[in-house]
């Protein structure tokens, strides 16, 4: 097995994929933009949705990236050596173009060539669907697999829950998956059957990639329909191959958080791996620290707050603050991780350098937020659990006063709830917040786990309106304004965007009046493809850097709008109806929010 850094293994798997005719396109937006069925990116397929679906992607249909993740479904288990917030997954995406013929030996290729990782064939097994009412066991690949020259023995079969990649529950494109594993326990694994992988010891085996074909779209009745257009969308945890090249446990011991481990060293005295408590509050610090960043330091960056991706921001750096603690991390520590986070960063991901002086305010400005109140809180918190019994509930309102006064996100309360043994009345809590504000943070991202993109009608209109808004703010506001934002629901547009301050009525009524003036003049609204190059000099606007590959999708609108976008729009802006701006919020000192909605014609 070759021994990799994370540089080296990212510009392997590139190259690897563009030696096979892939474009290489770059990572797209850790914060879906018009899509509110997910809070944040969570896989590479993730953006390329509606390529999946059937359009043209203007770099073609062989494509390769690394893309930034999120998921934080298990943030409490970080801290342990698997758990992180934040990843990156390299992939590859055939749209309509090779196959599962094609991608198994490529993947066989790649894993076990000396040319590139090297790993012995021996030691890979794989697993393959195993077939159900609905659809064929996966003969096929299994046989690729073999024809590569992986035993027999050494392939295993999963029903749905396992090797199976899609929409759950919902409609959409979906099929097979097969996934490679590293055989950690060889005895163990001697011992299966062709069925029994899920009676592996813990351990025996370890997830490196997955190759998904998909091949069917399961309709609203249920049934699965072979696809029109076939395609292959993989995924590799770069973090997890760092591991299982280097023959490390986790990835805080992967070259990754080299420099950030000995930033706080320096700043505690403490040792990374000196003791559990020790070690455990060293990673939660570090990859609370690297999903902050990351989060803060997106091209469409957000901010702590009590809502969505802020109120997630702003949990996962008060976490950090707290295990901080047990460390004696001192004020402003917090930056000085970041820093070595972006610096480590910096040649892959230059939206971190660029947006460095935000990420630094708007860490230290939560750090010392939470720490203000932090020490009150935990007394208030002791006093609490002192009065119950052993495996006691904390009631719903000392539970929202954490929350209120203290600014201990219930997540956090509870947690320290299960490590003294008690309980949180979440119900009791969630009433109690309901009770103080109308409005509810919308849950975790979990909720929408894969969600597909949104091509309905009320959605679309409100693109085109995002379009005619954006437009109309640069003509009342000034040519500065730029998008910083933006997400659409059935109901409403949302748009983030560059102002010192809240619009005046006077200019909120100018922006209304110039975006109903384009829908009255029911201009058409018209998509040109061309090269970014051409669509720069042409004056359209867009975020250029981060998410577009060579050739990018330019909106006209009559002589008012011009921009590069995925889409999808309206044909004429006569549809929309008649636009109103509901309500301005502040995002952050220099962030403005905009929240408006299409009222449909009578
Ligand atoms: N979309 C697949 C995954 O995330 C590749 O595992």
């Amino acid at each position: 097995m070759k021994k990799l850094t994370s540089e080296s293994l990212r510009e392997m798997y590139l190259n690897f994929f563009k030696s096979k005719g892939h474009a290489v396109i770059p990572s797209a937006s850790l914060i879906p933009e018009n899509d509110p069925t997910v809070l944040f990116t969570t896989a590479g397929m993730h953006p390329l949705v509606p390529y999946l679906l059937g359009e043209k992607h203007p770099a073609g249909n062989r494509l390769t990236d690394v893309q930034k993740c999120v998921r934080t479904g298990d943030i409490d288990e970080v801290g342990d050596s698997s758990h992180c917030t934040f990843f990156e997954m390299l992939g590859n995406w055939s749209l309509g173009d090779y196959f599962k013929e094609q991608m198994i030996p490529w993947s066989f290729e790649f894993l076990t060539s000396p040319d590139y990782l090297g790993i012995p064939v021996e030691d890979i097994a794989i697993t393959c669907f195993a077939g159900d009412d609905d659809c064929p066991k996966d003969e096929e690949s299994a046989e690729l697999w073999k024809k590569c020259g992986i035993r027999p023995e050494h392939i295993f079969f999963l029903p749905k829950s396992g090797n199976w990649w899609g929409p759950a529950g919902t409609t959409g494109p979906c099929g097979p998956d097969t996934e490679m594993h590293i055989i950690r326990n060889h005895a163990d694994a001697d011992k299966l059957g062709p069925y029994d992988f899920e009676k592996a010891q813990k351990g025996t085996f370890l997830e490196i990639w997955n190759d998904v074909f998909m091949q069917y779209n399961k309709t609203a009745e249920g049934k699965y329909e072979p696809l029109k257009q076939r395609n292959v969308d993989t995924g590799m945890g770069l973090e997890r191959t760092l591991c299982i090249l280097n023959g490390v446990d986790s990835v805080y011991e992967t070259d990754i958080f080299e420099g950030a481990i000995a930033k706080i060293e320096e700043l505690t005295g403490k040792k990374y791996g000196e003791s559990e408590e020790v070690t455990k509050a060293f990673r939660v610090v570090l990859d609370h620290v690297r999903t902050a960043t990351f989060m803060l330091g997106d091209d469409h960056g957000i901010v702590p707050s009590n809502t969505d991706q802020g109120y997630i921001l702003r949990r996962v750096i008060r976490r950090a603050v707290r295990y901080g603690r047990n460390i004696n991390l001192p004020k402003g520590a917090l930056n000085e991780v970041s820093k070595t986070i972006i610096a480590k960063y910096a040649a892959v991901y230059g939206e971190l350098t660029r947006n460095a002086s935000r990420i630094a305010e708007e860490l230290n400005k939560e750090e010392e937020k939470f720490s203000a109140t932090l020490k009150q809180g935990l007394k208030e918190f002791e006093k609490v659990a002192a009065s119950l019994p052993a495996g006691g509930k904390i009631d719903g309102h000392s539970a929202f006063r954490l929350y209120d006064t203290y600014g201990f996100p219930v997540e956090i309360t509870m947690e320290m709830a299960r490590e003294k043994g008690l309980e949180v009345d979440e119900e009791g809590y969630r009433a109690a917040y309901a009770e103080h504000q109308e409005k509810s943070r919308a849950g975790s991202e979990q909720k929408f786990a894969c969600g597909l993109a949104d091509h309905k009608e009320e959605t679309t209109k409100l693109h085109t309106a995002t379009h005619l808004l954006h437009a109309a703010l640069k003509r009342v506001c000034g040519d500065d304004v730029n998008q910083k934002g933006s997400n659409i629901t059935e109901e409403r547009l949302r748009f983030d965007f560059n102002f010192p301050r809240k619009l005046t009525p006077e200019e909120v009524k100018q922006v209304e009046d110039l975006v109903n003036g384009e829908i009255a003049k029911d201009e058409p609204v018209v998509m040109r493809e061309m090269s970014l190059e051409e669509a720069k000099k042409e004056g359209f606007t867009g975020l250029f850097e981060s998410k577009y590959g060579e050739m990018v999708k330019t909106y006209t609108i009559g002589d008012f709008s011009k921009e590069i976008c995925g889409g999808p729009h309206v044909e004429r802006t006569g549809v929309l109806g008649t636009f109103k701006i509901a309500k301005q919020e502040n995002v952050s000192a220099g962030i403005k929010r905009i929240k408006a909605v299409l009222i449909a014609k009578q």
